[in-house]
């Protein structure tokens, strides 16, 4: 007998939706609790006036190419070369997601004989690409150095000879904690490894100049860090920074930098442009850190516990339950999104609020008030 196209899609959408995990697209409503924008750089004036300023220069809408042919702009090499300063690193690489940077990285990077150590709660994107690459993997318990250090150790027991990497984010998207870099360092330091950090939700926020929270570490000779730019830095695209030879690696072996269309000139001069807002207008990260601590305190009230960064999760468990309490907090006018597995683990369904420049303490004071609500009626 014949199936109907698409018959298992179909089956596995129905199994979602009898979990409560079917997603669908909705447009952007209410007061921004949700986005990554967390200077409200994505739709300031700043950013507006440096993208007609960019129009105004000539830079094309479009690459036309990839970076190893016609598509490598003088914009994505200045970009580069100002990323590499602002972050301390020797070299710099933009991508054009986050995403393809992990995805190159962890495909590209560790050999065949490796050993990749990374913690459980790592990015869908680092998963994505160990999966193509040739390295062992092993996850760790979340934020537990002693587990890094005990998986290479028990690796190198068993005959690895490789060379180990340590892959952690430094703030944790979906849990909004920071991981033991200065332990994990030391760890990466013992073992002679590579320490891969993920500055996605750091980036622009945390550290001098929004240079993130592995600024400080020495040993830059085995520290890669991924900053992304369509977070606090209001553009897209990804800046992976590290040593030379990483850079000239990836031109030549890593595929999602080499099959693809560079991103576009204006979005790199764009790029450059927030670094340079972000380098010189600390106040924004300081009125965002003040407005967490405000955040903080009206969850507090509500028996919530804190995060220490502008990523607050309410645990909520159920995943019905989660998107009944966000879903009144939409009908209030809070874009508070409800995030269930597989992006958090099972059984730990959960708000995920964002806090940015786009809210006033009177719009925290106000949701926290209907989150209040919501949670009882829920
Ligand atoms: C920790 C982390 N790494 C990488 C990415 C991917 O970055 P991008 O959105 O630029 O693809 C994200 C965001 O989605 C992220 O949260």
């Amino acid at each position: 007998m014949m199936r109907q196209p698409f018959h298992a899609h179909r089956a596995d959408l129905a199994a979602l939706a009898a979990e409560d995990r079917r997603r669908t697209l909705v447009p952007r409503a209410g007061i921004d609790f949700a986005s990554n924008d967390y200077l409200g750089l994505a739709g300031s004036a700043a950013l507006r006036d440096a993208l007609s300023q960019g129009i105004a220069r000539g830079l094309p809408a479009g690459s036309g190419g990839s970076r190893l042919l016609r598509g490598n702009h003088a914009e994505h090499e200045a970009l580069e070369t100002h990323a590499a300063r602002h972050y301390g690193s020797e070299a710099a690489l933009f991508f054009p997601t986050g995403f393809a940077a992990n995805a190159a990285l962890f495909a590209t990077l560790p050999q065949r004989g490796d050993l990749i150590v990374h913690d459980e709660l790592i990015h869908a994107s680092a998963h994505d690409g160990m999966k193509l690459g040739r390295a062992d993997i092993r996850a760790a318990a979340h934020n537990d150095a002693q587990a890094f250090d005990d998986a290479v150790v028990a690796w190198r027991k068993a005959g690895g000879t490789g060379t180990p990497w340590i892959a952690v984010e430094s703030l944790y998207s979906m849990d909004g904690d920071t991981a033991p870099l200065a332990d994990l360092a030391i760890v990466a330091a013992r073992h002679d490894a590579v320490l891969v950090v993920d500055e996605a939700h750091a980036t622009g926020v945390f550290g001098p100049a929004g240079q993130g929270l592995a600024h400080g570490l020495a040993s830059r000779e085995r520290l890669i860090t991924l900053h992304t730019c369509g977070k606090a830095l209001g553009c897209e695209g990804a800046l992976l920074c590290g040593p030379q030879i990483v850079r000239d690696f990836l031109v030549n072996r890593g595929r999602p930098f080499i099959f693809s269309t560079a991103p576009s000139p204006l979005m790199a001069w764009l790029v450059r442009q927030a670094l340079e807002i972000v380098a010189t207008e600390p106040e924004r990260p300081a009125r965002l850190h003040a407005l967490v601590r405000h955040a903080e305190a009206r969850l507090a009230a509500l028996g919530l516990p804190a995060s220490g960064s502008q990523i607050l999760p309410v645990v909520i468990g159920d995943n019905a339950r989660a998107m009944r309490v966000a879903g009144a907090l939409q009908a209030a006018g809070f874009d508070v999104r409800g995030i269930r597995p597989p992006t958090v683990p099972q059984g730990t369904a959960r708000l995920r609020i964002a806090i940015t420049l786009n809210v006033a303490e009177s719009d925290i004071d106000a949701m926290t008030g209907a989150l209040a609500d919501a949670m009882a009626a829920a």
